[in-house]
């Protein structure tokens, strides 16, 4: 039997209900199982091309999102991986983090035979037109879809769909609050589009995965990061520099036992002198501080995407400083694992 696409379920808007179908914008995300979405989906079987299996890992707004559900999700995907029996994952998750989950994955997934998509919709279930059935199946479309040797078109890369676009985890944002295009590469643009069950990449779209791993990761990170229930997860905080800003707020967190700092930069990579001085003191007292612009598209100008040998450096990093937290914390997740080898 042709190996299945297998659909994780998580929440958000798109398992979401509104009381009142003429009212879309009031609505409680994470209703509606994923096997009820799928039912809903009128020839997803045509765009999978072949079989459908669905699990539903969590079932939560993703404002709410946390190592519990990551750790679930990498256990997953990690065993999607190995078992013959999948060729591609689908996920369906709110659109608040969806990108901190993306590049949480693309990071600890490192290298893909097999394409992992998310996606997520701007209008619950019962909207009068909701876009999560269209998403769901563009999803599937790309994870289904094949390139000219035969091979998984999107194999290397963590990919989302919205509004039709295909977009990378290392580039997407959500940017806009309520918009049906929400979603943004930026500067990069998309990954590519989706139009029916025809996926077209970008011409020319460079280096899909750039900062993954050399290979496929996902069993060394799930090794990295036990159930955060019996350790947490290292904890990473953001701090932003702006117009107005007081002393005390980095030495509040210390107090509470963070264990690594983002601060989200102003412009190319500055910060409020109270703020550096903040910086500096808590760098003296080891802990690490990575540096990210607080600016919604491009990156610092000598950003570098960051590694574990990195921690004890005064950082630029180029990504967002939401990304900029996921890749602090599983690099403190490393060191905690090589400093205990
Ligand atoms: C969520 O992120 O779970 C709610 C918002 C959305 O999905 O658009």
């Amino acid at each position: 039997m042709q190996p299945k696409i297998l659909i994780i379920g998580t929440g958000g808007t798109i398992a979401g209900m509104a009381d009142d179908a003429e009212k879309p914008g009031q609505y409680r995300a994470a209703q509606l199982s994923i096997a009820a979405l799928l039912a809903g989906v009128s020839g997803i079987e045509t765009a999978a091309a072949g079989p459908l299996d669905a699990v539903q890992i969590a079932q939560i707004d993703s404002k709410d999102m946390n190592d519990e559900v990551w750790h679930a999700l990498l256990k997953r995907c990690d065993a999607a991986m190995h078992d013959e029996a999948v060729r591609a994952v689908v996920i369906t998750h709110g659109t608040d983090t969806l990108e901190e989950t993306a590049w949480f994955l693309h990071c600890v997934l490192g290298r893909l035979a097999k394409p992992v998509v998310l996606t997520c919709a701007m209008r619950p279930a019962n909207a009068l037109m909701p876009d999560g059935p269209q998403n769901l199946k563009d999803a599937v479309a790309a994870a289904a879809a094949l390139a000219a040797d035969g091979q998984p078109l999107l194999r290397e890369v963590v990919a989302v769909t919205g509004g039709g676009e295909l977009h990378s985890a290392r580039w997407l944002q959500k940017v806009h609050p309520h918009r049906l295009l929400a979603f943004s590469s930026g500067e990069q643009g998309p990954l590519g589009w989706v139009d029916g069950v025809t996926v077209r990449l970008r011409q020319g779209y460079a280096s899909p995965a750039p900062g993954a791993a050399d290979g496929y990761s996902g069993s060394q990170w799930l090794a990295a990061l036990p159930a955060p229930a019996s350790q947490p997860w290292p904890w990473v905080e953001i701090v932003t520099s702006h117009a107005g800003l007081r002393p005390g707020l980095v030495d509040a967190l210390q107090a509470q036992g963070i264990d690594g700092l983002v601060v989200a930069t102003t412009g190319n990579g500055t910060v409020h002198e109270l703020l550096l001085e903040a910086m500096a003191r808590a760098r003296q007292q080891g802990l690490p501080v990575w540096r990210s612009s607080r600016c919604s598209d491009g990156v610092i100008s000598d950003a570098v995407l960051p590694g574990v040998a990195d921690l004890e450096k005064d950082l630029a990093v180029a990504l967002t400083p939401y990304k900029c937290r996921v890749s602090l914390q599983l690099a403190l997740a490393l060191a905690q694992v090589q400093a205990k080898a």
